[in-house]
């Protein structure tokens, strides 16, 4: 093999499609995936690469370091993308500590493991830290994230997430490990635990329930397809400059409940109902506590220097996400079992 490569939360939504991605175009990489299969890890997104040869999985927590050692001892992993994260800003109004615990401790784990194995010296060693474009905080109706952008987190999420760029930069600057970093704005796509807006909405118009829109609907954010994520990943993993920070965004933003009524025009035409049917679902409910305005992020960084631009529009990007989830009942009925109704009644019961 010319390159071990740890891959954490390879279960989770971007995790299973970065995995597929690496594990089929890099026969000469072994992929390995660490995860722990929280409710938001799933086995069944990776069923078409668990027989791959240069895949493995191994179930484990990134906030045991003795756990994370071991695993490093067994491997001697060249490279790591660190994907594993509590990422839900809903579930962390409701419960912080497991975001402090995973998101921030667990990357420090990550962090040590790494360097008590890679030399200075080591040529091929690469940390690569995936964040969010949450840690800069909101915009006004104006202006984009660039990498310059001062940190500004605002949700129990967003802040754990910063405080793990801080830390994965205090190690490149203090201990010299290779990192990189990469911020990107909200994904969507095939895989996704229908607790984020898109698959939620899809699901509820399936089953004509009501769809919650946060306040009034007019808060913005920058779509991007996952596979046009990983693959950013892969360009970054391969051609990005180590110590350096990538913006990726789809140059895509959208008011939520203009994207709903989208969502519900494409969702009659796939359902056969008349046009407008979806659209009486939608129902205005209480905000979400400290809702971030705007998120938009400037690419110009990563496409100049490294040639990465979305491939997938919106109206594409959306029409096979639906499908996706309208051909992959079983998977839904599978995550939607009853924690995720626990959830749900709580979440939105008598918002
Ligand atoms: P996800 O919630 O779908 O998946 C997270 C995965 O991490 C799951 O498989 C889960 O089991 C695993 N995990 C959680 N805690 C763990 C622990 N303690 N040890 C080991 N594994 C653990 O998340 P996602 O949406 O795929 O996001 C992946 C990463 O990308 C996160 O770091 C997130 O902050 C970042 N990100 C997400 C988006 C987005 O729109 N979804 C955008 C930008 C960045
Ligand atoms: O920007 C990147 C971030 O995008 C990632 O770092 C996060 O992991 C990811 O969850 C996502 O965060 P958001 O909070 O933007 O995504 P979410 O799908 O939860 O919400 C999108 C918008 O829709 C947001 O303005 C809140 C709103 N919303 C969400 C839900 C779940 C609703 O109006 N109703 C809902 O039921």
């Amino acid at each position: 093999m010319e390159k071990t490569i740890l891959v954490t939360g390879g279960a989770g939504f971007i995790g299973s499609h970065v995995v597929r991605r690496f594990a089929r175009n890099y026969p000469g990489y072994m992929i390995v995936n660490l995860d722990k299969l929280t409710y938001a890890g799933n086995l069944d997104n990776l069923r078409d690469v668990e027989n791959l040869p240069n895949y493995r999985f191994e179930k484990g927590d990134i906030t045991n370091a003795a756990f994370m050692e071991d695993l490093f001892d067994r491997h001697r992993f060249d490279a790591v993308i660190h994907l594993a994260a509590e990422s839900h800003v809903d579930r962390s109004i409701t419960g912080p500590m497991e975001f402090i615990s995973t998101n921030i401790i667990g990357t420090v784990n990550l962090l040590n493991a790494a360097k008590s194995r890679w030399t200075a010296g080591s040529p091929d060693s690469l940390f690569f830290h995936i964040s969010t474009d949450e840690v800069y905080g909101s915009l006004g109706s104006g202006g984009l994230f660039t990498e310059k952008t001062a940190y500004d987190p605002r949700s129990p999420y967003s802040a754990s997430k910063a405080s793990s760029d801080h830390m994965v930069r205090a190690w490149h600057h203090t201990y010299k490990l290779p990192v990189v970093i990469s911020n990107c704005s909200n994904n969507y796509g095939p895989n996704q635990f229908p607790e984020k807006l898109i698959p939620l909405a899809i699901h509820n118009i399936q089953t004509n329930k009501e769809i919650p829109v946060y306040g009034k609907g007019e808060n913005i954010r920058d779509w991007l397809y996952v596979e046009d994520h990983a693959a950013a990943i892969d360009l970054i993993f391969h051609k990005g400059k180590t110590g350096e920070t990538y913006n990726i965004g789809g140059n895509n933003e959208w008011k939520n409940i203009d994207l709903i009524r989208l969502l519900c025009g494409i969702m009659d035409k796939k359902l056969g109902r008349p046009e407008g049917a979806s659209e009486k679902l939608i129902t205005f409910v209480r905000d979400r506590a400290g809702h971030d305005l705007r998120y938009a992020i400037d690419n110009s960084k990563v496409s100049s220097e490294l040639g990465w631009k979305p491939s997938v529009s919106f109206r594409e990007g959306l029409e096979k996400t639906a499908d996706w989830y309208l051909e992959n009942e079983k998977w839904v009925s599978a995550v939607i079992c009853g924690n995720y109704l626990e959830y749900y009644n709580e979440q939105y019961n008598n918002r």
